[in-house]
């Protein structure tokens, strides 16, 4: 047997090669409190409960009585409606493709049903879409707010329509979709109306209350059927928790599961999950029983002032220009000339000791970088200001990275249906995303030559990728 000890130190020891999950200096994935009595209760309050079961309610009350508590809260937050129910999920994801099954077997008549999302929308919506056999209507956003368009969104809607879908703030520009006509053009038509709040649920309203104009995206909207709140986000609770709220048990009940035909257990399922511990929803009562309103809101208010200060120092930047108008936590900007590539401005970030996320052009949106900011970047928006400028000063030094013309000839010509795993394995090698090697320190010639594939492309290269890293 290795001492536990030992154990614990190699785990210490691997831990240390991830990007920082604390201090502010990774700026997507985490969520940082920078309170440090709020990880050590989270981690006190999931040991407690880690072992139990949140299968049998019956059998563990507690968790029972956990999860009543949390949706309570999200419902408060989110209206404050009465009727209101809802399930705690394992994240974002899990939430979002509940929202889309319940509204799917809600209509077991519609053949071919579809759901009605702007081009914006999370991609857990293209999952949920595709693990459930719903054909997606993706409809384009206006091209200088990257906000919905709610009269293209509701022409959209015809009899196949099970769901619309509307971001509050969509993850990759931070801008709120125009929740009122969306949410009147469903209810127009019977259909459902799901807000994705997954990343803004638990901080708008803060903002809010802090003196922010943010417009109605809750259940106070006629039309809202359900929303997306994660808890593993804004909530500052450790990795593992969302919640999906519903505006009534019956509008809920199409995402229960139970299955009595089989010689075990009746299974009853809330989630997709069907074993699911008690780990991270005992973190999260604990965490957001902890901070309460009041902890919330001045974690907002560092956070509002973070994102404030790092909103202009980048509009004062030559060479930086903020997409859209973000009216939440997250930011994303783009090259405002193209003297410089942003894809090294991130790997020189990276050097400085930041990460900051590329996010590839889409539908109009151009290459840029996005920001997730927490109440942790409080404090330090000056330094990660200057990096930033002395970051494009060393991206334009640089010079322009270019991809191969015969290679991205090449590159865009493959047809990712019918090429094989070999081919493909040979082109991550040519591209130096050759797997066990483990990632290059600099990632721009890499997001240069991926920027030039097709969607699809790219995603079957990443798939190929993925599943190289996963061999163990
Ligand atoms: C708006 C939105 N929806 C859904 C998700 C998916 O959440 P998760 O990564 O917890 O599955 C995210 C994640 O960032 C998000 O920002």
């Amino acid at each position: 047997m290795n001492p536990p000890e030992d154990v614990l130190a190699e785990l210490r020891e691997l831990r240390a090669g991830d990007l920082p999950t604390h201090g502010g200096r990774t700026l997507a994935y985490v969520y940082d409190s920078g309170l440090s009595e709020v990880d050590t209760l989270g981690a006190a309050a999931h040991a407690l409960a880690s072992s139990a079961n949140g299968l049998d309610p019956t059998a563990f009350p507690s968790l029972l009585r956990l999860e009543n508590d949390l949706v309570s809260a999200a419902s408060s937050l989110l209206g404050d409606v009465p009727g209101v129910v809802g399930s705690v999920t394992s994240g974002g994801t899990e939430s979002c493709l509940l929202a889309v099954l319940a509204a799917r077997d809600a209509h077991p008549s519609i053949e071919s049903p579809s759901i009605v999302l702007p081009t914006t929308a999370h991609a857990a919506f293209h999952k949920a879409a595709h693990l459930f056999g719903v054909r997606r209507i993706d409809v384009p956003v206006d091209p200088v707010t990257f906000r919905a368009d709610p009269a293209a969104m509701a022409a959209a809607i015809d009899d196949s329509t099970i769901l619309l879908v509307a971001s509050a703030p969509s993850y990759a520009h931070g801008v709120l979709d125009p929740i009122e006509p969306i949410a009147a053009a469903a209810a127009a038509r019977g259909v459902r109306m799901h807000v994705d709040a997954c990343i803004g649920g638990w901080v708008l309203p803060y903002f809010a209350k802090l003196g922010a104009e943010v417009p109605p995206f809750d259940f106070r909207v006629p039309g809202v059927t359900s929303i997306s709140v994660d808890l593993h986000k804004y909530a500052y609770c450790p990795k593992g928790t969302s919640v999906l709220l519903h505006a009534s048990a019956e509008l809920r009940r199409s995402h229960y599961f139970a299955s009595a035909a089989w010689p075990g257990y009746t299974m009853l399922n809330t989630t997709i999950q069907s074993t699911r511990s008690g780990g991270p929803l005992a973190a999260a009562w604990a965490v957001t029983r902890h901070l309460g309103s009041e902890g919330y809101l001045s974690l907002a208010a560092s956070t509002r002032e973070a994102v404030a200060r790092i909103r202009s120092g980048i509009a004062d930047l030559p060479g930086l220009r903020i997409l859209g108008d973000p009216i939440s936590t997250l930011l994303a900007f783009t090259a405002s000339d193209d003297g410089f590539d942003l894809f090294t401005v991130a790997d020189e970030m990276k050097v400085r000791g930041w990460y900051v996320q590329p996010q590839f052009a889409f539908a109009g949106s151009p290459v840029n970088l996005h920001l997730t900011v927490t109440a942790a970047n409080h404090g330090s928006e000056k330094e990660f200001l200057t990096d930033l400028a002395a970051s494009v000063d060393a991206a334009r030094a640089a010079g322009p990275v270019t991809v191969d013309p015969a290679v991205a000839e090449f590159v865009a010509a493959l047809d990712p249906a019918t090429l094989t795993s070999e081919q493909f394995a040979g082109l991550l090698a040519a591209a130096g995303l050759g797997g066990a090697s483990g990632l290059p320190d600099r990632m721009a010639p890499i997001n240069a030559l991926l920027a030039t594939a097709p969607a699809p492309l790219r995603e079957r290269l990443l798939l190929e990728f993925l599943g190289a890293l996963y061999t163990p």
